[in-house]
């Protein structure tokens, strides 16, 4: 049955956005739905309905969060309740299809981050996005929204603290052998990638929008522990437009678990040391020793504390789809961690520097993470060597 044509939701809009959650799982009850409810509470937006496969966990999920429609089909959800915003909180393999149904019904989408398991899925996001005014695909990555990232985008812009030279990224975290002894862990098909895509996309997408465009990637991946398909470790080597370089770690081989960022500028290095999200003291800026002390002092006050979180990057894409204006980590914007991730991949299975945009139609990488190298793809994928 072909559903009614989707109602035109762009341009600004002011009465409380109609929600729907898709996946009842973790990050829904954890993050989206305190998120939510806290928004509902100031009467921005109402959770109208979820929808799971699991008949039992939606049922429970819209008790517990007083939702009144619980689904078990996404697009009867879509036909039935015409939300306004849908945040897709399912596993990475789904969030293409999912989130190009909610768009096609005419609904904004926030996506969980991965966005997709490749380029060639978020394209095709991005391809059945509004063209002006939205609805848009908005990828979480709350780590942007937090004060610390803000005030240090800002001493950048200002050109206070000069150009940024060096920098470091690194999500050094461990999971045990029970962890990946789920069945869809550590499987291409399943879950994606390896830390660079599953767990470091956060850190390398703040690196990324505190630094701006990467021009080329030289990296190494191993599989040093875990009976996995992808990489349980990898580095790499990044250069950025502006001349600045970086280094990268994502491992989940590391005991003494963290997640770090530190950029050392001309005048000062600023450093984040956090695990899975931050405030305003986890970030520390000590400046150059000729810096005067007063300017120094200047660079210590970010402001009131906004915490990445959710809620954060919520709030500022609800204030997006008032105004109908494509909300940050959207489109192009969206897209540059996951573009990233696919060049370094490339980098570590075929041994060459990869540059930014020569990952398109055609390439192997632009299609599957894992590219079809021999000794990473699946057995039945693998394409060359
Ligand atoms: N932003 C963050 O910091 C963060 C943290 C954890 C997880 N995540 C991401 O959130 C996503 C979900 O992770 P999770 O930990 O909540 O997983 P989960 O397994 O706890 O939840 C996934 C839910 O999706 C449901 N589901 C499966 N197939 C479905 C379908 N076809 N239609 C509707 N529902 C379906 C499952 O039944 C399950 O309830 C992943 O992409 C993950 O990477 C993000």
């Amino acid at each position: 049955m072909r559903s009614a044509p989707a109602p035109d939701r762009s341009g600004p809009r002011a009465s409380r956005l109609k929600v729907a959650v898709v996946g009842a799982g973790g990050i829904a009850r954890g993050s989206h739905l305190p998120a939510l409810q806290e928004l509902a509470e100031e009467g921005e937006v109402e959770v109208v309905a979820a929808v799971d496969v699991d008949d039992d966990a939606v049922r429970r999920f819209c008790a517990d969060g007083g939702i009144p429609h619980p689904y078990t089909d996404l697009q009867r959800m879509l036909d039935e309740q015409r939300p306004d915003l849908v945040t897709v909180c399912t596993p990475p393999t789904l969030h293409r299809e999912q989130t190009v149904a909610a768009l096609r019904a005419g609904a904004w989408v926030w996506c969980e981050k991965p966005p997709t398991p490749s380029l060639e899925e978020f394209d095709a996001i991005e391809a059945a996005e509004g063209a002006e005014g939205g609805p848009y695909a908005a990828i979480v990555f709350q780590h942007r929204f937090g004060s610390g990232a803000r005030h240090v985008r800002e001493l950048l812009a200002k050109g206070d603290v000069g150009r940024p030279l060096v920098a470091h990224c690194q999500t050094t975290w461990y999971r045990d052998t029970a962890y990946y002894s789920v069945p869809w862990r550590g499987r291409w098909a399943t879950e994606g990638g390896g830390p660079a895509m599953g767990h470091g996309i956060h850190q390398m997408d703040l690196m990324l929008d505190i630094l701006g465009p990467w021009s080329e990637v030289r990296a190494m991946a191993g599989r040093l522990v875990h009976d996995v398909e992808t990489e349980d470790v990898s580095t790499a080597l990044v250069r950025f437009e502006s001349g600045a370089m970086a280094t990268i770690v994502n491992s989940v081989l590391s005991p003494d678990e963290v997640s770090r960022i530190r950029i050392d500028c001309e005048r000062a290095t600023m450093e984040l040391t956090h695990l899975y999200g931050y405030g305003n003291a986890d970030w520390v800026v000590t400046p150059a020793r000729d810096v005067p002390a007063e300017l120094a002092a200047s660079w210590q006050d970010f402001g009131t504390d906004v915490p990445s979180s959710h809620l954060a990057q919520l709030r500022e894409l609800v204030a997006s789809m008032r105004a109908g204006v494509r909300p940050r980590s959207s489109g192009a914007d969206g897209r540059t961690s996951l573009e990233l991730v696919s060049a370094l991949y490339k980098s570590a299975f075929t041994d060459v520097t990869v540059r930014a945009g020569e990952i398109g139609p055609g390439d192997p990488y632009y299609t599957a993470l894992h590219g079809g190298a021999p000794g990473w793809a699946p057995a039945e994928e693998a394409s060359h060597g």
